[in-house]
C-alpha cells in the first residue's frame, strides 16, 4: 500500500476485499484451505470431481444436479465438445483451449456451464496426443471426467490409482479464493459477458508463470540442475541473476501451501514415482534453505506447483499441457465465482491515478 497525497495505492490489491465469497477460504498464516465449507485434507480423500462441481455450484443454479447426472452431462457435453474441437487446426495447448471456450455455447445457465467443463479435458486430451505426434482420441461417455481426461491425453485406460491420483489433482485445484485468474473472470463477469467470456479471461490469467503456467519449469529446473550435488550452485546462480525459483512463494501463504502436501500424498499413491520424488524432495530443501538465506525478512514456502509439476508427470502427461490441465479443475471454481459475482452484481471497477502529462493543445 502506497500514500498519493490523501488517497492510498494499493498496486497488487493485496490488502483490497473485492468480494464475499462462500466458495473458498484461503487462511495464509495458518496454511489452510476450505472450499465450501470443507478442509481440502477431507474433501480430496473422498470426493469425486463431480461431487466438487455439484458442491461448489450448489444453490447457483436453476437445477442441482447429483453426481451421477452430473457425470453424465459431462460425458454428452464432452462429446460435443470434441467434434467442435477436433476441427480446430494444430496450435499450444492454451490456445486450443481457448479457441474451445469461444466455440462453447455461451450464456448462464447449466448447460453451459458444463460445457466449459468438458471443453477443458477435450481440449486437454487433444493437445496431449497431438504433443506426443498422436491423433486425438473421442471421449468416452462411460467414464468419469477424471478418468476419461486421462485416457485422452495418455492414450491408454488409466489405473485405478492414476485415476485417483488425478482426481485428487482436479479437486486440490478447484478454488482457491480470490487468485489472478479468478479475480480475472470475476471481473468479466461483473460486466454480464457471459460464462464463455470469464473462463477465457481466468485462462488467459492462468497461462502466466507467476501463476498456472509454473509447472512445466519446475521440471526444466529438476532436469537442469541434473544432480543434488548441483542443487546448491545451481539455485544460488539463479536467484544471483535475480529469477524466481517456480514452485516457490505465494502471495497469501506464508507458510506451506497445504496444496503441496495434498498433491505430494497424490503422488506417493502412484507406483514408480519414488526415484524422482526423492530427488525433487531434496531440490526443495536446497531451493527452501538458499530462498532463505538470500530472503531471511520473507516467508517463502514450497506451492501448490512443485508437487503439481510432480504429479502430473508421474501421471506421463506432456509438460507442454500441465496449466490446461490446472485449467480443467479450476473452470469448477471460475464458474462458481462468476455465478456468484452475478448474484449479486456490481461492476468491477476500481480507479487509478494519473500521472502522465496535462498537455494544451495548440490552437
Ligand atoms: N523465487 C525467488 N524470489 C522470490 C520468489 C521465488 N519463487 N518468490 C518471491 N520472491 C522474491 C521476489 O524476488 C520479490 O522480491 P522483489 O519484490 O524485490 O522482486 C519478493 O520475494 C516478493 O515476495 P512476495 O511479496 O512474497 O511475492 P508476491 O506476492 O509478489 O509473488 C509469487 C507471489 C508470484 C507466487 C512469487 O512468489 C513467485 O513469483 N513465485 C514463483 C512462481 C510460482 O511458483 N508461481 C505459482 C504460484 S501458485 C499459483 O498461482 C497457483
Amino acid at each position: 500500500m502506497e500514500a498519493k497525497g490523501d488517497i492510498f495505492m494499493d498496486a497488487g490489491l493485496e490488502t483490497i476485499i473485492a468480494a464475499e465469497t462462500v466458495l473458498s477460504d484461503v487462511n495464509g498464516l495458518e496454511g489452510r484451505l476450505i472450499i465450501r465449507g470443507h478442509d481440502l485434507d477431507e474433501l480430496v480423500k473422498h470426493t469425486s470431481f463431480e461431487e466438487v462441481l455439484a458442491l461448489l455450484w450448489g444453490g447457483f443454479f436453476d437445477v442441482e444436479l447429483s453426481k451421477e447426472d452430473m457425470k453424465a452431462r459431462l460425458a454428452i457435453a464432452r462429446q460435443a465438445a470434441f467434434e467442435r474441437l477436433v476441427l480446430v487446426p494444430e496450435t499450444n495447448a492454451i490456445e486450443t483451449l481457448r479457441i474451445g471456450f469461444c466455440l462453447s455455447p455461451d450464456g448462464d445457465g447449466l448447460e453451459e456451464a458444463i460445457a466449459l467443463v468438458a471443453t477443458s479435458a477435450v481440449a486437454a486430451g487433444i493437445s496431449a496426443r497431438r504433443a506426443l505426434g498422436l491423433p486425438p482420441l473421442a471421449p468416452d461417455p462411460n467414464l468419469p471426467q477424471a478418468a476419461d481426461l486421462l485416457r485422452m491425453m495418455t492414450g491408454k485406460m488409466p489405473s485405478s490409482a492414476a485415476t485417483k491420483a488425478l482426481n485428487a489433482y482436479l479437486v486440490t485445484v478447484s478454488d482457491h479464493g480470490l487468485n489472478a485468474s479468478t479475480f480475472a473472470a470475476r471481473v468479466v463477469a461483473s460486466t454480464r459477458a457471459g460464462l464463455s467470456s470469464a473462463a477465457i479471461a481466468g485462462l488467459s490469467a492462468l497461462k502466466g508463470p507467476l501463476h498456472g503456467g509454473a509447472p512445466g519449469p519446475i521440471l526444466d529446473m529438476l532436469d537442469a540442475i541434473g544432480t543434488p550435488d548441483n542443487a546448491t550452485d545451481w539455485i544460488d546462480q539463479a536467484l544471483a541473476r535475480g529469477e524466481r525459483l517456480m514452485g516457490f512463494g505465494h502471495r497469501v501463504y506464508k507458510v506451506r501451501d497445504p496444496r503441496a502436501d495434498a498433491l505430494r500424498l497424490a503422488v506417493l499413491g502412484l507406483p514408480s514415482s519414488s526415484g524422482r520424488l526423492n530427488y525433487a524432495s531434496v531440490i526443495e530443501g536446497v531451493a527452501l534453505t538458499q530462498l532463505a538465506k538470500r530472503y531471511p525478512a520473507r516467508q517463502l514456502e514450497t506451492n501448490v506447483e512443485f508437487y503439481t509439476a510432480l504429479l502430473l508427470e508421474a501421471l506421463e502427461i506432456p509438460r507442454e499441457v500441465f496449466t490446461c490441465v490446472f485449467a480443467c479443475g479450476r473452470i469448477a471454481g471460475w464458474i462458481a465465482h462468476a455465478k456468484e459475482q452475478l448474484a449479486t452484481n456490481r461492476l468491477i471497477r476500481p480507479m487509478s491515478i494519473y500521472s502522465g502529462p496535462h498537455t494544451k493543445m495548440a490552437a
